[in-house]
């Protein structure tokens, strides 16, 4: 038996970036060769079904990041990697959680709170633009990682608040129902560097400075030579602590790479040469993960047998736990 669970959803938005994969995706593939841990990893299309609504663009998006897991070496064997809508226990445990969630703990989520912010500063009704699904979504990341009784949930900063509702909502359920579910913790790893994109910000979708992890090597190449440097001329001494380039070189190396360019840059390496070094190091990592990724993307029906196969093996857990849950409510036959 494994000791703990680890369990983490991605969402199926967008295009992974080099900061996904530093941020979450390498550190999570490393953590599912534990063998002390049993991981669960998933596409959480229903999360982004709440801001993505063009149904072409949810089909590439989860098609992208599941080639991602799998071109990158994540072991299908051992980790569970399943898509949220593949398992129709956890919309229905969503239910049952909703019913014992009191709304006021809603009303404080971030998220929630900003969007109604910004209606407010517009002048709008403060509900404008504001679907249910916005609303309830820590409920439903509440049943993603209750429904399989994880211990450790790796997240980024932002998703913490979200993972103390997920205990509350746990604890309100427990105390009423008899102790069904663990009490998830957050893991939200500070070694973990938050990488710059281009313009010096950190990488994020919504500042538009991204560098697809899957780029061409050509494109990435050019991607690379437009992160913002300084007017230093070669020769002149630069100073690896405030240069975004050093920071993405940084996530790469080896310790003693890490050394050998903060001597580079005190002895004046000129940008271009320091970002040249910068691509020939991240092209060397994604190179064979590249190859396989653009194979794996021509063949979605082998993709989606190792998403049928990740359900399957989910729902081993989830069906009889999900009968637990619903005797314990109540909800169980009469005769
Ligand atoms: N909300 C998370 C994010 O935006 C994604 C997510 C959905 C998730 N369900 C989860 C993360 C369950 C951890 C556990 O990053």
């Amino acid at each position: 038996m494994r000791n703990r669970t680890v369990l983490t959803g991605i969402t199926t938005t967008g295009t992974p970036h080099l900061g996904n994969y530093v941020g979450a995706i390498k550190p999570a593939i490393q953590a599912s060769h534990n063998a002390d841990v049993q991981s669960y990893y998933f596409l959480a299309d229903y999360h982004s079904l709440v801001k993505n609504q063009d149904p072409g663009q949810m089909r590439e998006s989860t098609l992208e990041i599941a080639a991602t897991w799998l071109a990158l070496g994540l072991d299908t064997d051992t980790a569970v990697f399943y898509r949220q809508s593949d398992i129709p226990e956890i919309p229905e445990l969503t239910w049952i959680l909703t019913c014992s969630t009191a709304k006021g703990l809603m009303n404080r989520a971030h998220a929630y709170k900003a969007a109604v912010q910004e209606n407010l500063d517009a002048g709008v009704d403060p509900d404008f633009g504001i679907n249910m699904g916005l609303f309830c979504y820590p409920v439903l990341m509440s049943a993603d990682i209750l429904m399989f009784n994880a211990n450790d949930v790796p997240v980024g900063r932002d998703q913490v608040q979200h993972l103390e509702m997920a205990r509350d909502i746990a604890q309100r359920f427990n105390h009423h129902y008899g102790e069904l579910f663990v009490l998830p913790e957050a893991v939200v790893d500070d070694h973990v560097s938050v990488l710059p994109g281009q313009d010096g910000r950190k990488m994020s979708k919504s500042y538009n400075n991204t560098i697809p992890l899957w780029l061409p090597e050509k494109r990435l190449r050019k991607a690379i030579m437009k992160i913002v440097t300084n007017s230093l001329e070669p020769g002149e001494p630069k100073d690896p602590d405030n240069s975004a380039l050093f920071k993405l070189f940084s996530a790469f190396a080896t310790s003693e790479q890490r050394e050998e360019m903060k001597q580079a840059y005190r002895d004046g390496i000129a940008w271009g040469a320091a970002k040249q070094q910068v691509f020939e190091l991240i092209n060397s990592e994604l190179s064979v993960p590249r190859e396989r990724y653009e194979a794996l993307i021509e063949e979605p029906g082998k993709i989606e047998q190792e998403l049928q196969r990740g359900a399957e093996k989910a729902r081993d857990f989830a069906t009889p736990f999900l009968a637990r849950i619903r005797d314990a409510v109540g909800i169980r036959a009469i005769g």
